[in-house]
């Protein structure tokens, strides 16, 4: 098993990730970091994510992994993208937002994509991108998972990601892909 520490305090992707690579890395919980907030300042999720694996690396000198992930909705010019998670004060806003900016779109074509950042020493890291594409739904359905799962549609279902059982998302989301990239290095380079 791998000490991995997880760069992240939002506790929905910390139990996807853990259902994910939990069995071949142990997870260190975040509760181990000192309570300052992680920078999030980039113009991409690779800046985001490598901003916050290089600043955890730095304070902890573990292997870190480190993501970013948002919402990228083509007839918005790919909003919210890196700003989904200050799209709104909360969820319910964030997702009344985008429908309300989709309105009399003829587009609804979207995708999540995640980029993870694995740092393991000064100056070194890998990176993982992971693609989950779909549209958004005319109205929230579901509630299973969080942010904007109500609202997307993963091309080749008819539901939303809330409504999947989370087994079937974990093989399918754009974390679980780059997790598997992620896999597939550390199997490669151990
Ligand atoms: P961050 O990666 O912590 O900056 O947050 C990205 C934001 O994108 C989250 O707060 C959610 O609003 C949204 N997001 C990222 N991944 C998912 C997902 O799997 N389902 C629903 N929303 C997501």
């Amino acid at each position: 098993m791998y000490r991995i520490i997880l760069a992240t305090r939002n506790k929905n992707k910390i139990i996807e990730i853990e259902s994910i690579i939990g069995d071949f890395v142990m997870i260190e919980p975040p509760a181990g970091l000192p309570g300052i907030e992680i920078p999030e300042c980039g113009r991409s999720l690779l800046e985001n994510s490598l901003a916050k694996a290089a600043f955890v690396y730095r304070l902890r000198g573990q292997p870190t992994l480190a993501d970013d992930s948002g919402l990228f909705v083509e007839a918005l010019d790919n909003e919210p993208g890196i700003y989904s998670a200050r799209y709104g004060k909360n969820d319910r806003e964030r997702i009344a937002r985008l429908l309300e900016n989709l309105t009399g779109m003829k587009s609804r074509k979207a995708a999540f994509r995640a980029v993870f950042v694995y740092y393991y020493a000064p100056g070194k890291y890998e990176s993982f991108e992971g693609e989950c594409s779909g549209r958004i739904a005319p109205a929230p359905r579901g509630t299973n998972g969080f942010g904007y799962d109500p609202v997307f549609i993963p091309n080749g279902y008819r539901v939303t990601l809330a409504e999947l059982d989370p087994a079937t998302k974990n093989r399918i989301s754009h974390r679980a892909r780059a997790l598997n990239k992620f896999r597939e290095y550390i199997l490669k380079n151990k």
